[in-house]
């Protein structure tokens, strides 16, 4: 129409301005508040990232141990929302249980629906970073027949949700310092990653003024698809298919034929051009829960050699198509003893941090206004009106 910019998908639309995290694509660079991932990755935590995306600065000790005192005072969900599980089929995708039970919590915090107020928003980003990890183990339990664990506060934030994941009343529950310290990692290399198709959903749900916890139930019911969260599943699913490293040549050929829909998963990205930063961490992660587990996937060999063949295939560089995050965390997320159908539920627990900075950010913008983009109609133009014995 002249009127309007026509951008599906929006790949060269800016939808906002943030100061949260910066991704150059080409050279497969992300900051968070200016700190590149690999260094966050190394040697911060995920409580410290979450600070530091909510509040603009890393956080000094006393201001640290404040937020996670704070954060665990939010740990416990009310006992009302353990009901909502049994709703559930048993073999409900633990997904569909998250966009359920986190949505349900708009119902039970009446104190502090002002979003315009910065102390209302403050407490409910608290309570989501908080309970995430409890709804997103009790989706677990509820599927496999086991009792919901209560958190224990005295447990680091990653720590408490192995415990209530894995734990058992009938035995003591210790959490492995290396599988926390890789676990709490994955979190941070999921904590945000600006406007995502989720993280816009969220705020796109947020523009009318929306219940928060509302707003991220919209933000996980988008990032359970394949092409977005859901690819961490899909990715570990197609190593199993594929199987031994004799039988990858065979998928390469299928992910470049046109006629055929099936795409590498884990593979590629909107904004990467070149390797996702993440995907580097993430590899060496692989091998540090292997020595720390004393186990060996043999899915690790046969995802090393596809990147190889990848990387060496015309296809995959003149498109430049890379290794995304979700290449090789199935395999770390399976050796902790975590189901395929939990990885995204853990990318969404992760997530919730950017999705809650987000959220605030856009609802501090004095020129923030609702979102509401426009169409290029191709319906039929004006017509009249037929009675149906006309018709
Ligand atoms: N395997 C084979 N071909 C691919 C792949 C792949 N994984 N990804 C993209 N292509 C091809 C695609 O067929 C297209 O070819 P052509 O230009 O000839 O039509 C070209 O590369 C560009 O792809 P696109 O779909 O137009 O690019 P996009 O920016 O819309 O999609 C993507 C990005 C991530 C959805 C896509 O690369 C994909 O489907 N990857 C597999 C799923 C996946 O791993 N998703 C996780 C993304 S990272 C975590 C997250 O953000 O959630």
């Amino acid at each position: 129409t002249g009127k309007f910019t026509f951008d599906p998908g929006f790949t060269s639309t800016a939808s906002c301005e943030s100061a949260l995290t910066y991704i150059d694509g080409d050279e497969g660079v992300l900051l968070h508040r200016g700190y590149p991932i690999g260094q966050l990755a190394e040697n911060s935590s995920f409580m410290e990232v979450s600070y530091l995306l909510l509040n603009g600065e890393l956080p000094n000790k006393a201001e640290l141990e404040n937020f996670e005192y704070t954060i665990s005072r939010h740990t416990m969900l009310h006992e009302q929302l353990r009901h909502f599980y049994q709703g559930f089929r048993r073999d409900a995708h633990p997904m569909a249980i998250m966009c359920g039970v986190v949505g349900a919590l708009s119902a039970f915090y009446h104190d502090s629906t002002d979003i315009a107020d910065p102390e209302h928003r403050k407490i409910s980003s608290h309570r989501l970073i908080a309970k995430m990890p409890t709804i997103a183990a009790m989706a677990y339990k509820y599927s496999v027949g086991q009792p919901f664990v209560y958190p224990d506060n005295k447990l680091s934030y990653t720590g408490n949700f192995l415990r209530m994941t894995f734990g058992v009343p009938a035995e003591e529950y210790e959490v492995i310092p290396a599988v926390e310290k890789a676990m709490d990692r994955i979190f941070i290399l999921h904590a945000d990653h600006e406007q995502n198709a989720s993280t816009s959903t969220v705020r796109l749900a947020g523009s009318s003024g929306a219940n928060p916890f509302a707003c991220i139930a919209a933000g996980i019911a988008c990032l359970w698809g394949p092409a977005h969260g859901g690819a961490n599943e899909a990715a570990l699913n197609m190593l199993k298919e594929i199987g031994t490293p004799d039988r990858i040549q065979h998928y390469i050929d299928r992910a470049k034929d046109k006629n055929d829909p099936f795409r590498l998963m884990g593979f590629g990205h909107r904004v990467y051009k070149n390797y996702d930063p993440r995907a580097t961490v993430m590899q060496s992660t692989v091998r540090e829960v292997f020595d720390a587990l004393k186990v060996n996937d043999p899915l690790f060999e046969t995802a090393l050699r596809l990147e190889e063949i990848a990387l060496n295939d015309p296809y995959f560089v003149e498109k430049k198509l890379f290794p995304n995050v979700d290449f090789y965390s199935g395999i770390i997320l399976s050796a902790i003893g975590f189901p395929t159908t939990m990885f995204t539920v853990l990318f969404a627990l992760a997530r919730t941090v950017g999705w809650v900075a987000q959220w605030n950010e856009m609802i501090s913008d004095p020129g923030q206004k609702i979102g509401r983009p426009r169409q290029l109609y191709t319906g039929p133009t004006q017509r009249d009106y037929v009675p149906v014995d006309k018709r």
